[in-house]
């Protein structure tokens, strides 16, 4: 075990970068088996600062290997972020058919035009590696899409579109997307724009990806719309909505008024879903920060971490579109289970347990209760409360007494709330996953989720289940288990 992995907050089963800064993850790509995670990274400091690539490989998207900066700014600009793409037919020209390039398309961002006033300082870049993304080669006739005064342009996630036989790259201008169109990743034409009067606008829009999905695992197909927004999310900050629409090769379209966010917690930003994946269901991971607090946050070598990686599934349920998200199966593969315990409490009564680890545990059981509320404490009197409340149908997560929480004013204000209008009549499935310093919930599998980081200040040793409903609160196969790495 590498001596960082005993740092104080630092996650076992989540990535987070060896030292230093990151955010959004980019560039997540699958090929010749291999899971590629990049990131927005700044080597010199755990404050953001001048963006590289950071990257990181894993075969299992669990357990993952530090690799060398991919991607360091140049003459035009810092890298930030964008997506990569297994280019097989190799129509870019940067490699062959037998050993198709990868290439990746990210935003070069001019420090100096921003500075002298400018708006023009975003513009797109591309980069290719043949080596499965050890080395990498900037393509000379950068940028490959200029900018003509747009101040925010940026984030391109790029699919390949089979219909149209062409590239297809989402990006954001500021309160919209826009989506270009290319046969060789060089050449990029503009073909529509979405959303500036769809969804919520409480801030800049970023990290769009497009993601064509099949309905409740039938042959409907939909396209979902991802937009990360900052300020704006519903508990403050930064956060992600999602819309479903229909894609005709050039624009995006819905008739979606509401709006809808993929994690109600304040900790899940950026995220966006792999490229080429193997599996039939998209792979979904965030950047588990919030502008709001990012470089507040009290760790000393390294800032930051991802969310688990997280299976998309598309569901129709009561006449509405709910994207759920919920851990992929190897995230179980490093969970010791334990057994399995009935836990009944009466009315207005509780139940305590105890564990010396549930810092970094799962806790995961089964009720149809709609009332109920969980403590989390230590002998330092920290309290992390969530709670459900089907009166209010609503799910509510209280880290305001959780540890540290004053290195930055809004860190610990108020209280997370998250809609839960459909919750199932019937038994559900509540399931926790803690990892020193964050917290995911995942609600009916991953119908409602929240994630949010936390920083007790000691372990966190007991666990307290109140009943606040009106009947007996049953959870059926109860688990406290113990999470590896
Ligand atoms: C999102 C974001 C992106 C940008 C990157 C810069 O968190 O602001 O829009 O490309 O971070 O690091």
């Amino acid at each position: 075990v590498s001596d960082y992995y005993m740092e104080p907050y630092r996650p076992q089963f989540h990535f987070s970068p060896e030292k230093k800064w990151m955010n959004d993850p980019n560039g997540m790509v699958y090929h010749k088996g291999v899971y590629h995670l990049f990131y927005q990274y700044y080597p010199e400091d755990i404050v953001w600062g001048p963006m590289h690539w950071g990257h990181a490989t894993s075969t299992d998207l669990v357990h993952w290997k530090h690799k060398p900066i991919a991607l360091y700014p140049d003459e035009h600009g810092l890298i930030f972020s964008g997506s990569a793409v297994v280019d097989k037919q190799n129509s870019s020209g940067f490699g062959t058919v037998e050993n198709p390039p990868l290439v990746a398309i990210f935003t070069y961002h001019l420090m100096e035009g921003e500075k002298a006033g400018r708006t023009d300082f975003q513009t797109q870049g591309i980069a290719y590696s043949l080596d499965n993304g050890d080395t990498w080669e900037k393509y000379k006739g950068n940028p490959v899409i200029g900018n003509e005064g747009i101040k925010d342009f940026r984030d391109p996630k790029v699919m390949w579109h089979e219909e149209t036989g062409k590239w297809i790259m989402t990006l954001v201008a500021g309160d919209h997307a826009k989506f270009y169109g290319s046969k060789d990743l060089k050449n990029w034409e503009l073909l529509g724009e979405f959303g500036k009067d769809k969804g919520a606008h409480g801030g800049v829009w970023e990290c769009p990806d497009l993601i064509p999905m099949k309905v409740n695992g039938t042959d409907e197909e939909r396209w979902v719309l991802l937009i990360s927004i900052n300020p704006g999310a519903p508990n403050g900050g930064s956060g992600t909505q999602y819309f479903v629409g229909d894609f005709d090769g050039k624009v995006f379209t819905t008739d979606q008024t509401e709006t809808k966010w993929i994690d109600f917690g304040t900790d899940n930003y950026a995220g966006v879903t792999y490229n080429n994946n193997p599996e039939v269901d998209p792979i979904f991971i965030g950047w588990m920060s919030n502008w709001t607090y990012a470089r507040d946050t009290p760790t000393e070598e390294w800032r930051s971490a991802m969310t688990t990686p997280r299976k998309l599934k598309l569901k129709k349920l009561n006449g509405e579109y709910q994207l759920f998200n919920y851990p992929i199966e190897g995230v179980d593969d490093i969970v010791n289970k334990k057994e399995t315990a009935k836990i009944e409490v009466a009315p207005s009564q509780m139940e305590s347990l105890s564990s010396d680890n549930f810092n970094q545990s799962e806790i995961r059981f089964k009720t149809s209760a709609q009332d109920f509320e969980l403590v989390f404490g230590n002998s330092a009197k920290d309290e992390l409360v969530l709670a459900m409340s089907g009166k209010q149908k609503t799910f509510f997560l209280d880290r305001s007494k959780s540890g540290k929480v004053d290195f930055q004013e809004d860190f610990g204000k108020g209280v997370q709330q998250m809609p839960v209008p459909f919750l199932p009549e019937g038994e559900y499935e509540v399931r926790i996953l803690v990892d020193w310093s964050s917290i995911e919930i995942f609600i009916n599998e991953g119908q409602y989720v929240m994630t949010s980081q936390i920083f007790p200040n000691g372990n966190y040793t007991g666990l307290i289940i109140k009943n606040t409903g009106e009947n007996v609160l049953q959870c059926n196969g109860f688990q406290v288990n113990e999470v590896s790495r």
